[in-house]
């Protein structure tokens, strides 16, 4: 099986002759300080609970391969050539299928823009809808990727709280009135309903229409996020917002989790005003997404039976989720978590006193390497949870990755008990940011 392959680590570059030449949103980009940590991360002997890679061993890649051959010789041209900003007609025709499978019914392929990567799709909404200072509201813990993105349009990230049953309503309002009373333009909902990263709760089926009641009532956008809701372990899915409300909703799907990474492939769905100004601002940014990631991707969803794919990923990942969750309660009993009904992670609680970042270096020591609970907050909080991921190694590196981690909690337990701390000085909370390309 192939490790995945360690980012180098960045250059330290001394007396830089542009700086105070950057602009101030390049301030608030900062490399973490764990960077470094994750390179050793991600060396074959560590069992890595830290990204959320899909596994891919199991794709027909032999097939595929032949299929690209045989469409590079009757497309090549195209292929290689450029493409629309909007995105291959072929290719929004097709996720229209896909999208059925949540219950939107009611879009065209015109509604639909590609994008590179989900990771795109959010940088193309923050920019057309966001100026300095205005406000997003986000749950907390929130996906570390979209916290990059809003810090990069120096936007103010307000928590919006979450519990087992998903983003909670009555927060949401709240939140939004409080925002108001304080003068702020709060520009949009931003939401990861299904098998949450990094929380791993799903929004009740309840939930959802009164999510959207206040959003209607407060004139409030809902960025719904949603590259993991095929991913349910028992075949269910939950009806997407967007599916009951398509003024108030921009929708964002990607291949990535359920095909995979790197064709860099994801779409939106979004009302006709902000879609014109997505298509404007992905035209600006990337000209068009890559036609010859597209028409592998098409190729693929025409050729393979790509739902029986899916189930096969789904069957996978509950076996690799049920493995992580008894290892928990064999190695670590005293931790509390929810088991997830889908997706790749797990979002640990530490026992009180103990602190998952200043951890990490003493865990990778041990060989087992997870992502802090600071990484999923803009303000420092987190530092009692951990997120788990079970999406990569094998139920047996899981077992294993489990039992060293519970031999690091178990000593940090015992530092604690003997000087009431574990031992280390107080991290600067702005460092609690993304841990590096590997975790998504
Ligand atoms: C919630 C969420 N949104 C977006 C992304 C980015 O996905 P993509 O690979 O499509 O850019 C990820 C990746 O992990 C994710 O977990």
């Amino acid at each position: 099986m192939a490790e995945p392959t360690p980012s180098p680590t960045p250059k330290i570059i001394k007396n830089d002759p542009w700086y105070g030449s950057y602009a101030a949103r390049a301030e608030t980009m900062r490399a973490s300080e764990i960077r470094a940590l994750f390179a050793v991360a991600s060396r074959p002997e560590v069992v890595s609970l830290a990204g959320g890679m899909p596994y891919l061993d199991y794709m027909p890649f032999k097939e595929i391969a032949e299929l690209i051959d045989k469409m590079m010789v009757e497309k090549g041209d195209i292929a290689w050539q450029y493409g629309l900003a909007q995105g291959d007609p072929h290719l929004r025709e097709d996720v229209l299928q896909i999208m059925r499978l949540e219950n939107i019914t009611d879009v065209q392929p015109d509604d639909v823009v590609i994008t590179n990567g989900s990771q795109n799709a959010l940088d193309l909404i923050t920019r057309i809808m966001c100026d300095p200072g205005d406000v997003v509201l986000a749950e907390a813990p929130n996906y570390v990727g979209a916290l990059g993105v809003f810090q990069s349009f120096q936007v103010d990230v307000v928590n919006v709280l979450l519990d087992k049953d998903g983003l909670i309503p009555e927060s949401f309002e709240e939140a939004v009135i409080e925002q108001r009373k304080l003068g702020k333009k709060v520009k949009f909902l931003y939401t990861v309903p299904n098998f949450h990263n990094p929380a791993g709760v799903t929004m009740s089926v309840e939930r959802r229409p009164k999510i959207l009641q206040i959003a209607q009532k407060y004139h409030v956008l809902i960025i719904e996020d949603n590259p993991y809701g095929l991913l349910g372990f028992d075949g269910q899915t939950y009806p997407a917002l967007r599916s009951m409300d398509d003024e108030n909703v921009v929708y964002l799907s990607s291949f990535s989790k359920i095909i995979a990474p790197g064709m860099r492939i994801a779409w939106m769905v979004a009302p006709p005003g902000i879609r014109q100004k997505l298509v404007l601002a992905n035209e600006a940014s990337v000209l068009c997404p890559p036609n010859m990631s597209q028409f592998t991707i098409t190729t693929y969803l025409d050729n393979f039976d790509w739902r029986q794919q899916i189930n096969q990923y789904r069957g996978m990942y509950r076996d690799r989720c049920n493995a992580m969750d008894a290892a928990l309660r064999e190695y670590l009993p005293y931790c509390t978590w929810n088991k997830p009904k889908g997706g790749f992670y797990i979002w640990l609680k530490i026992p009180q006193g103990l602190d998952s970042r200043a951890m990490l270096p003493r865990a990778v020591t041990a060989k087992v390497a997870y992502v802090a609970g600071t990484g999923f907050y803009m303000n420092g909080e987190g530092r009692d949870h951990m997120r788990l991921s079970f999406c990569y190694p094998t139920p047996e590196r899981i077992h294993e990755g489990i039992r060293r981690l519970s031999t690091v909690i178990d000593n940090e337990l015992e530092t604690t008990q003997l000087f009431g701390t574990s031992g280390v000085p107080d991290a600067d909370p702005r460092d609690a940011e993304h841990p590096g390309p590997q975790v998504q």
